[in-house]
């Protein structure tokens, strides 16, 4: 698949970029009032008591800083930060190694927390619950189960969708926190941030327009700035202005509600081969030729929230107001 400039997935490029762009404490932490306001309260709790926090679950799409909050979880808490991935614990030995190599109070971070295998899910209920592992040593005759006893810590798992994750291991996070979009607003604020630490300047217009066409998400709005930067920089502009940020956001093939050929393909075909619909995932997957889980998870959620596309049980419907930005006509039929 090529690269989208407006894809949430995270690239390779984004990498140590975002790093350093990542705010570190809660009140840096622009936009999610709601999920901010809880864990600050729940994370002074916790202090006070000098417990561990509570296990945290985050879920929303990609990009809206899943992994940065929980960065700044660890770090509020005082706590070391280790970060893992739900595909990267393959038997249940790895976790094991994880678990009990943490001090009291860590954070561990599990991205992608419904991708973990089911056995290792399994030795994480009662190291969740309880804080021991319970595990096998051994094989036939000779096997023996043991019980280590682990230090209290906090797990914070991240997933795209939270009903994604099994019944037993949600109901195991005592903290859930849902990530929304960000307004323009917010990711106004993000981009000023953002274009500090890279020590360029942007005009509010400017970062205005980049804001508008970001599809909500942070990931978005910054690595758009930095190509629309580069163009910036080659052309000798101090200050970005509108009319760079405009051109550059053309070039790069991203409408102006943020939509890319991707975007685009999904929705004509919906409009044009299916009448608008109503056509199932499995089906509009197939004809564009992307995964049902992928369309799901990435270009969909954001394509509810403008109002492009609806949900029905028969499948996914697009609205006037999409045949309006796309210039089509409806088949009222
Ligand atoms: N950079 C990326 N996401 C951010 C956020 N939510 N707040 C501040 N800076 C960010």
């Amino acid at each position: 698949m090529d690269e989208r400039i407006v894809s949430s997935e995270e690239h390779e490029e984004d990498m140590g970029v975002e790093l350093s762009l990542r705010p570190t404490t809660l009140s840096q932490y622009i936009g999610q009032h709601k999920a901010k306001e809880n864990l600050a309260i729940f994370i002074e709790a916790a202090k006070m008591r000098g417990e561990a926090l509570d296990h945290v679950l985050l879920y929303g799409p990609p990009g809206l800083g899943k992994t940065t909050l929980a960065a700044i979880i660890a770090n509020e808490m005082d706590v070391n930060f280790r970060s893992t991935s739900g595909p990267a614990i393959e038997r249940a030995g790895d976790l094991a190694a994880i678990l009990s190599s943490l001090e009291p109070g860590d954070v561990l971070f599990i991205d992608e927390v419904h991708r973990l295998p089911r056995v290792v899910e399994e030795v994480l209920y009662p190291a969740m619950e309880d804080f021991f592992l319970d595990i096998v040593i051994g094989s036939g005759p000779s096997a023996r189960s043991v019980k280590i006893d682990l230090p209290p810590f906090t797990l914070v798992g991240a997933t795209t969708r939270a009903g994604l994750l099994s019944a037993p291991l949600r109901d195991r996070f005592g903290v859930l926190s849902r990530l929304e979009f960000y307004n323009p607003e917010e990711l106004c604020d993000i981009i000023e941030r953002t274009a500090l630490i890279f020590n360029t300047s942007i005009t509010n217009e400017a970062a205005n327009e980049i804001s508008r066409r970001a599809r909500g998400t942070p990931r978005i709005a910054n690595r758009l700035l930095k190509r629309v930067r580069d163009i910036a920089q080659v052309r000798g502009e101090v200050k970005i202005s509108l009319g760079t940020t405009m051109e550059a956001l053309d070039m790069l093939q991203v409408d102006d509600v943020g939509l890319d050929h991707i975007d685009h393909k999904l929705m004509i075909e919906i409009m044009n081969n299916f009448k608008g619909g109503p056509v199932g995932l499995d089906t509009i997957a197939a004809t564009i030729g992307e995964e049902s889980q992928t369309i799901e998870d990435v270009y969909e959620p954001y394509l509810l929230q403008i109002g492009f596309l609806q949900r029905t049980s028969r499948g996914r419907v697009a609205t006037a107001k999409a045949y309006e930005h796309f210039g089509l006509a409806m088949d009222k039929s």
